[in-house]
């Protein structure tokens, strides 16, 4: 009789352990993701989810953030105010683009990447005009001289270039036609002369199908462009790299 009392005895203990054995594994599958995934800044439960999944929390201290541009800066004739693609810092001669890119460094951190082209582009607003015209009609894919190194360690990819011909430059087409953004954030700026970003990202979702384009991108007026380090602090403060 003792004898049964104790085999009983066992048997309740042993599905018992087990029993408290699977609820800390369910624990465990739940928490791991907040304590690992998240730091201290991550939204509590319930906060907009597709902020999560956009843009990766924490991760701007963490160096992964590449700034690529294209950007032709008219070297020859008017300056920016008159319309030129031009913004002279310091003495130094920059494309509007290069400067926004710029600008975004100095609020995101991260590295900056200069897309160029084997072919140069002219200087002068009328040749350049021409020859970008040309590009487009021949839908040209300009060979690119720069190359990303180190994509892997990048998840956010700032993306800036002109509108040109209310498109994107066909420098960016090669760009985006040779590298393979699938899972990472591509956050599309750019400077125009009054078209905006025209349907240009979109064009950038249809390139990478797999990437996450984040639609609020930054549009800047070239005329604005000497005066735009507000607004680029402003939208970088609301990306919430
Ligand atoms: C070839 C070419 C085509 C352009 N086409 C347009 C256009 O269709 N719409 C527009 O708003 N601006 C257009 N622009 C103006 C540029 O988008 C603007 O000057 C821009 O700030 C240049 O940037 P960047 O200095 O970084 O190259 C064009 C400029 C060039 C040179």
């Amino acid at each position: 009789m003792r004898k049964l009392a104790a085999i009983i005895l066992s048997s309740v203990l042993v599905l018992s352990l087990t029993a408290c054995s699977n609820n800390r594994q369910g624990e465990t599958a739940t928490q791991a993701p907040s304590s690992t995934d998240a730091p201290a800044s991550t939204p509590a439960a319930g906060d907009n989810e597709s902020e999560e999944s956009t843009v990766t929390e924490g991760t701007a201290s963490d160096g992964n953030i590449l700034i690529a541009y294209f950007s032709v800066p008219e070297t020859d004739g008017v300056d920016t105010v008159a319309g030129a693609s031009r913004v002279v810092v310091d003495g130094e001669v920059l494309g509007n683009n290069q400067y926004i890119a710029q600008l975004i460094q100095q609020e995101a951190g991260g590295d900056l990447f200069r897309i160029e082209t084997v072919q140069e582009y002219p200087g002068s607003h009328d040749p350049l005009l021409e020859f970008a015209y040309n590009e487009r009609a021949e839908d040209a894919r300009p060979e690119l001289a720069t190359q990303i190194e180190n994509l892997d360690s990048y998840d956010v990819i700032f993306l800036g270039y002109p509108n040109w011909n209310a498109d994107l430059p066909m420098p960016l087409y090669t760009f985006l036609e040779e590298y393979d953004f699938s899972g990472k954030t591509i956050i599309p700026f750019t400077t125009h002369g009054g078209s905006g970003f025209s349907r240009t990202i979109q064009r950038i979702q249809e390139l990478q199908p797999d990437a996450i384009i984040i639609e609020d991108g930054l549009s800047i007026s070239r005329n604005s462009v000497p005066d735009a380090q507000s607004d680029v602090t402003e939208w970088v403060a609301g990306l919430n790299l």
